[in-house]
């Protein structure tokens, strides 16, 4: 037996009850950003995705609240500047911590008292003890539906890697040693797993 349900009788609340209970695994964009005053921001998104290779390219989804643009995307909008930090399993509870809504004069970065690197080619700093960091131009931001949805999409101008994530000979990440946060529904999180290995398709 199936249940069913119409999209047309959901409010936008269940609908993202649904949607974020179906999307899983989903990865986590640890978001650092400035704002004009040059408050630091963090906060996660799992609404994330690759979205170009060539140049890279990744999007963001940001949810407005109670009818509000969050800090990030304000941010952004304004300085069109983010990096994208990748967690690791031994975060989990600090980069939960950044979910937290504070005023935009707080900075969550200083809050939980995590330890930044300036970035090369952007004023948004990263965060240290992140194995990966993506420093990103803002390319387009584009809005979806009738509750607030925006997707950022970011050009990412340089990749960071922790050394022992990155093969460089060969460009390959090893996405072991990199323990990522996996975001399920609800308030679940999960690591990795088991990794199975398949011969190339396609
Ligand atoms: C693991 C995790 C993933 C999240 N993913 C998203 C997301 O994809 N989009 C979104 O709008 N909010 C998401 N949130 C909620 C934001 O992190 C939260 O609203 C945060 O306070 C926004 O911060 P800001 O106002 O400083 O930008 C997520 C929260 C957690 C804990």
């Amino acid at each position: 037996m199936l249940e069913t349900i119409q999209a047309s009788s959901l409010d936008a609340i269940e609908a993202y009850k649904l949607l974020t209970g179906v999307i899983v695994p989903r990865p986590i964009a640890w978001v650092s950003t400035l704002s004009a005053h040059g408050v630091s921001n963090l906060a996660p998104f799992s609404y994330f995705t690759g979205v170009s290779n060539k140049p890279p390219m990744v999007g963001i989804n940001i949810g407005h609240e109670r009818g509000m643009r969050k800090d990030t995307g304000t941010n952004i909008l304004q300085t069109k500047e983010f990096v994208v930090n990748i967690a690791q399993w031994s975060q989990l509870e600090v980069l939960h911590a950044s979910a937290e809504r504070h005023p935009a004069e707080v900075s969550e970065i200083e809050l939980l008292g995590l330890a930044t690197t300036p970035s090369v080619h952007i004023k948004p700093p990263r965060i240290a003890q992140a194995p990966v960091q993506m420093e990103c131009r803002l390319h387009q931001m584009i809005p979806f539906g009738d509750a607030g949805s925006e997707f950022y999409v970011g050009e990412v101008i340089a990749f960071h890697f922790r050394e022992d994530v990155i093969d460089m000979t060969k460009l390959r990440v090893d996405s072991v040693a990199l323990e990522p946060i996996c975001r399920l529904g609800g308030p679940f999180y999960a690591g990795l797993g088991e990794k199975v290995k398949m011969a190339p398709r396609g």
